[in-house]
C-alpha cells in the first residue's frame, strides 16, 4: 500500500493587534482552508497550522496607542481572532500563540543553534533613538516618506504603498511614532544573519522549484539579483523573546526571525495535544513532507527567502515545498485600511450574514494572479444568482420533487437514457477536475467547476422535464429524480471545502450517515444513494439577500470613509514611562497672562520680544513664535505662561518666563489661550 501524501499547511500567523477583515480571509486563510479540507477528503495525511503572532513592534505600538500593556492587547485579539476564524470554519488543527513558552523555547533554540555555529555577526551600528521617549526605535516605530515612491507615512520596515522593503535610515523626513519628533542616531549593537552566505544555496533551492507561482519566483530572483544583504535578527525592545546570549540585555529576537518558527512551535503544541509529542517531526524533519505556506504577497520575502535560509542554517528541517502567495483584496475599488476603519470586519459581517456566502464570494474572486475587488453588490449577486439561484435551486427542486411525488424516498434508478448517462459521466469526472484545480491553488477555477456541475444539473432537470414525466411515465421520472439525488450527494462533497456549513446541512437533508467532512472525495462520482433511501424534509440551503440590507452595508462603508476624511490627523501619545506625582506637577507655576506688547527681535527669524502682565507684575518673555504669528496680532491676547521658570538670557535679552504653545507634527506652533475672560495672574491647575 502506498504511503499517504504528507502535507503541512500553514497560514500566516496574524498579528494579535487588531481584528480581522475580509482581506485577511481572502489572502492567507480561506485558500489554505479549502486546500486542506479537500486534502482531508482525499485522504492525505495533512496538518493545518496557524496561530497569533504576538511579538514585535506591531503589538507594542498598538499597546501604546491604547495605553495598555502588550499582554492585554494580545489576550484580547488572540481570543477575538481565534473566534472569528472558527466561525468562518477555518479548520486549523492548531491555533497557537507565539507568547507561549513552547514558542519561546523554539525561538531560543534556533537562535542559539545558529549563534553557536558562528553564523551570526555582531555589528556596532547607529540606530534611530527617540530622545524624548528615551528608547530606540525599531522598524515601524519610525515613519517617513518612502524613498522609492514618495508616499508619506511609509513604515521603517516596509512601504505599504509600493511594497518596498525599507531600512529606517532610507526614509525621507523620519519621525518617531512615539513622540512625533525627529529621531536622532545613536550607537547600539545587533546580531546580523549573513543571508548572502546562503545565496547560492537559495538559488539552487529555487531552481528546483519551477512550479512556484510566477510572482513569487520573480520576487525571489529579484532579491537574489540585488544580492542578499546581512539582516539584523535582534532588536532593542522589551517585548518578545529575549536574546539568549550574554551581553544582550534589553534585546529581543527580531519578530520575523521567530514568527516563522511559530509554525514549528504550533505543530509541536498540536503533537503534544494529541498525545504524540514527537509527531511534529513527521512533518518538520521529513524531506518527503510537503510544507506549504499560504500568505499574502507582503510576506513573500520572509517565507520564500529568509525562512528557507534560516532552515538551511539550522539543518535537518523540511524546506517549504511551495509558497502560494496571494495578491491583495480591495474593497469597493479602494485599498482596505485598518487604521482608517475602511474594511469589512469579520465580526461585523457575521452579525448580519452567515459565513458561507462570504466564503463563496471570496473564493470566486480570490486574488490569485492580481489584486481583486470585493463589492457588496457583487456579493449580493453571487449569493442571489449563484448560491440561491443555481446551487440551492437545484437541490431544492430535486428534494422537493422527491418528497412530493415519491414519499420522500429515493426513487429507483431505472433504465438510463442518453441524458442520464451524460449527467452521470460528468459527475464521474468532476472530482478529478475540481481536485486538480485545488491542487494547483486555483480555487477560483475549482469553484467554477463545482458550479458548472450545478449548472449542468439544472439543465439536466429542465431537459428531463420531470413535471411532465411524473404524469405519463413515473418510472422515468423516478430515474431522473434518483440521478438528481446522486448529483446532490456529489455536490455536498464538492461543496465541503468551499461551503463547509452548507455542506453539512445538505448532507443532513440527504439523510447521509457520518460526517460530510470525513467522506472520500472520489466517492462523489461513484458512490450512489440507494433506491428507497429516506430523505429528510427539504429546507432552503441559501437565503436571498435583499437590496435594503446591501444598501445599509454600502452606506456604512461610505460613512466610515467620509469620517476618515473629516478626521483630523493625530499624533500618537506614548504611554508615560516615568509618571510624575501631582506634587511634581504643582511645582510648575502656570498662570494666565495678558500680552501687552510684541515685536520681533532684531536680526532673528524666530524670536519675539513680549511684554506681558502676570497679575500685578510686568515681565519680559522672549518666545520662538515669530514664524507662527504676526507680532501685531498679539497685544491683548490672554495666554498661558510658566511663571516660575528661572530667568534666562536669549540673544542678550532676559526672558522671565515661558509662553505655552501646542506644536503640530510639522512643527507649527499655536498659542495656548483661555476659553473665558479671567483675571491676569489666575493660576492654572
Ligand atoms: O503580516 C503579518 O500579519 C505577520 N504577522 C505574518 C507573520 S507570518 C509568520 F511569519 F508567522
Ligand atoms: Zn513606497
Amino acid at each position: 500500500m502506498s504511503k499517504k501524501e504528507q502535507i503541512l499547511v500553514t497560514s500566516a500567523l496574524p498579528y494579535a493587534n487588531g481584528p480581522l477583515h475580509i482581506g485577511h480571509l481572502a489572502g492567507a486563510y480561506l485558500p489554505a482552508d479549502i486546500f486542506t479540507r479537500y486534502h482531508r477528503l482525499k485522504g492525505s495525511d495533512i496538518v493545518f497550522i496557524c496561530g497569533s503572532d504576538e511579538h514585535g513592534v506591531a503589538i507594542t505600538i498598538r499597546a501604546e496607542q491604547d495605553g495598555v500593556r502588550p499582554q492585554e492587547i494580545i489576550d484580547r485579539y488572540h481570543e477575538l481572532n481565534k473566534g472569528s476564524f472558527e466561525r468562518f470554519g477555518m479548520s486549523f488543527d492548531n491555533y497557537s500563540r507565539t507568547s507561549l513558552p513552547i514558542h519561546h523555547e523554539t525561538g531560543r533554540d534556533f537562535f542559539l543553534d545558529i549563534y553557536n555555529k558562528g553564523i551570526l555577526k555582531k555589528k556596532q551600528e547607529k540606530q534611530f533613538y527617540d530622545e524624548q521617549a528615551g528608547m530606540f526605535l525599531p522598524d515601524r516605530y519610525v515613519e517617513g516618506t518612502c524613498p522609492k515612491c514618495n508616499e508619506e507615512g511609509a513604515r521603517g520596515d516596509q512601504c505599504e504603498k509600493c511594497g518596498s522593503d525599507l531600512n529606517q535610515t532610507d526614509l525621507i523626513n523620519p519621525i518617531s511614532k512615539v513622540s512625533g519628533k525627529r529621531p536622532v542616531l545613536r550607537e547600539t549593537s545587533h546580531w546580523y544573519f549573513p543571508l548572502g552566505d546562503f545565496q547560492d544555496k537559495l538559488k539552487n533551492y529555487l531552481d528546483q522549484r519551477p512550479w512556484w507561482k510566477e510572482n513569487v519566483r520573480n520576487y525571489c530572483y529579484g532579491w537574489i539579483k540585488q544580492g542578499l544583504q546581512d539582516r539584523a535578527v535582534t532588536r532593542d525592545l522589551n517585548w518578545g523573546i529575549k536574546v539568549p546570549v550574554d551581553g544582550a540585555d534589553g534585546k529581543v529576537i527580531y519578530v520575523w526571525f521567530e514568527a516563522v518558527l511559530g509554525y514549528i512551535s504550533s505543530t509541536r503544541e498540536w503533537a503534544q495535544k494529541i498525545g504524540q509529542p514527537q509527531r511534529w517531526k513527521d512533518y518538520w524533519q521529513n524531506e518527503n513532507c510537503k510544507l506549504i505556506h499560504f500568505i499574502g504577497k507582503d510576506n513573500i520575502v520572509f517565507h520564500a527567502v529568509m525562512f528557507p535560509i534560516f532552515l538551511m542554517a539550522k539543518a535537518g528541517y523540511t524546506l517549504p515545498q511551495d509558497v502560494p502567495a496571494n495578491e491583495f483584496l480591495n474593497l469597493e475599488g479602494r485599498k482596505i485600511s485598518t487604521s482608517r476603519n475602511y474594511a469589512i470586519w469579520l465580526e461585523d459581517y457575521l452579525a448580519h450574514f452567515p459565513p458561507d456566502p462570504l466564503r463563496y464570494c471570496l473564493a470566486a474572486i480570490a486574488p490569485e494572479t492580481k489584486d481583486a475587488d470585493f463589492s457588496w453588490k457583487d456579493f449580493q449577486t453571487r449569493n442571489n444568482s449563484e448560491l440561491v439561484g443555481i446551487l440551492g435551486n437545484f437541490v431544492n427542486r430535486s428534494l422537493t420533487f422527491a418528497h412530493k411525488y415519491f414519499d420522500g424516498q429515493v426513487p429507483a434508478q431505472g433504465r438510463l437514457d442518453g441524458l442520464d448517462k451524460k449527467m452521470l459521466q460528468l459527475l464521474a469526472k468532476a472530482p478529478e477536475r475540481i481536485g486538480a484545480c485545488i491542487e494547483k491553488y486555483t480555487v477560483r477555477q475549482a469553484l467554477r467547476e463545482v458550479m458548472d456541475v450545478a449548472r449542468e444539473a439544472n439543465k439536466y432537470f429542465n431537459d428531463k422535464e420531470p413535471w411532465r414525466s411524473v404524469k405519463n411515465n413515473k418510472q422515468e421520472c423516478g430515474t431522473t429524480i434518483n440521478i438528481c439525488v446522486q448529483v446532490s450527494r456529489a455536490l455536498a462533497i464538492f461543496m465541503a471545502p468551499f461551503l463547509p456549513h452548507s455542506a453539512v446541512k445538505l448532507w443532513h437533508l440527504l439523510n447521509q450517515d457520518g460526517d460530510i467532512h470525513k467522506q472520500q472525495w472520489a466517492s462523489a462520482g461513484t458512490v450512489f444513494v440507494a433506491d428507497g433511501h429516506p430523505l429528510n424534509p427539504p429546507e432552503i440551503l441559501f437565503s436571498k439577500i435583499e437590496d435594503d440590507v446591501i444598501t445599509a452595508e454600502i452606506d456604512k462603508l461610505k460613512s466610515n470613509s467620509s469620517s476618515e476624511s473629516e478626521t483630523k490627523k493625530t499624533i500618537a501619545v506614548p504611554a508615560a514611562t516615568d509618571k510624575i506625582s501631582f506634587a511634581d506637577f504643582q511645582k510648575v507655576d502656570l498662570r494666565v497672562a495678558t500680552i501687552l506688547q510684541a515685536e520681533k527681535v532684531a536680526k532673528t527669524d524666530k524670536l519675539l520680544q513680549l511684554q506681558v502682565q502676570i497679575g500685578d507684575e510686568k515681565r519680559q518673555i522672549i518666545a520662538g513664535m515669530a514664524e507662527h504669528t504676526a507680532p501685531e496680532d498679539l497685544p491683548g491676547k490672554t495666554v498661558v505662561v510658566v511663571a516660575n521658570l528661572k530667568p534666562a538670557k536669549i540673544r542678550g535679552l532676559e526672558s522671565q518666563g515661558m509662553l505655552l504653545a501646542a506644536e503640530s507634527e510639522d512643527g507649527k506652533l499655536s498659542l495656548l489661550t483661555v476659553e473665558k475672560e479671567i483675571e491676569s495672574g489666575a493660576k492654572i491647575r
